[in-house]
Formats: C-alpha cells, structure tokens, sequence
C-alpha cells in the first residue's frame, strides 16, 4: 500500500492481483487508516519482541527462589511427579506455552501469575533451557 498519495483526493493505492487501484474518499480514508494501523502495529510488536531479552542470570535467581524446593537444583526433580529439565523433551515447548503453564500452574504446582512478572518467567524459561 502506497501513503505518499493521501494528500490527493486518492486516499490510497491498494495493490489487488498486481494492480493498483486507488481508493478516494471515506473508503479511501478508511482503507489508508487501516493501513496506519497495520504499519502501527508492526511497529508496536517488532518493539515488544525486541525490547526485551530473557536474561538467564536473573532467572537463575528467581528459580532459586521459587522452584527449586520442587524441581531441584539442577532441574532434576526434587520428588515423584516433578518432571526432569535435563531431559530436554520435557522443554521441547515453546516458550509461550511454558510460560502459560507457569503463569497457571499445573497439578501440583502452583501458577506465579501476580508472583513472577511475565518477563521473569521468560526469565527463569531462559535459565532452564541452561539446565542440561
Ligand atoms: C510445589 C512444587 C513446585 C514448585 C514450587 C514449582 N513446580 Fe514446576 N512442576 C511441579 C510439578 C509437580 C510439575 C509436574 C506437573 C504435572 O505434569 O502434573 C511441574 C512442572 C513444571 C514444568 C513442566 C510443565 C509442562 O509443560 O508439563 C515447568 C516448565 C515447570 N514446572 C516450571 C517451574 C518453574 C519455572 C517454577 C518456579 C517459578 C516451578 N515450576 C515451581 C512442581 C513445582
């Protein structure tokens, strides 16, 4: 999508099955805002996802703190039940996903939603992926 031409009354230039078309008018104004909103958007993620970098050292603290009881110092499992860090199949999850499981809890244990802070989690996920 082209955004030099908003000044004209052609609000925007939609490219659709190779041609551009131009767009005048609300339509126009409608279609060049979304297209505002998109770039926004992309903008807004590329920051978040950029704008932080799980640090493994922090982690190590934090699951010093709270998860080691159960899960060991050297992530092995401290009791039945408690699944085995070093056995890298157990991590083979995304990030997000484990990050929700530690968020909610699972079983046994206990969720650290409003305990860890979502970059803490990351955080600590960082410092068990070093667990090997
Ligand atoms: C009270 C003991 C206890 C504490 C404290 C605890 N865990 Fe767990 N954790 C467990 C048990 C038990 C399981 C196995 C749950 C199941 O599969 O039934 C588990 C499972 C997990 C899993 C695997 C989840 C999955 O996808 O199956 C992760 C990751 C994990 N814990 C991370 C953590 C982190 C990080 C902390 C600290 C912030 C923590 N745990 C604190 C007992 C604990």
């Amino acid at each position: 999508m082209c955004l030099i031409h908003a000044g004209s009354p052609v609000k925007a230039w939609v490219k659709t099955a190779g041609v551009w078309r131009g767009y005048e008018g609300e339509f126009g104004m409608k279609i060049y805002k979304q297209a505002i909103t998109a770039v926004g958007m992309v903008i807004l993620l590329t920051a978040v996802t950029a704008g932080y970098a799980a640090d493994p050292t922090k982690g190590a603290k934090l699951y010093n703190q709270h998860c080691v009881d159960c899960h060991g110092t050297n992530g092995d499992g401290q009791m039945p039940g408690v699944p085995d860090f070093r056995r890298t199949q157990v991590l083979f999850k995304p990030d997000t996903v484990l990050s929700e499981t530690i968020q909610r809890g699972k079983n046994v244990m206990p969720g650290f939603a409003g305990v860890l802070t979502r970059d803490q989690i990351n955080d600590v996920i960082a410092y068990l992926r070093t667990l090997h």
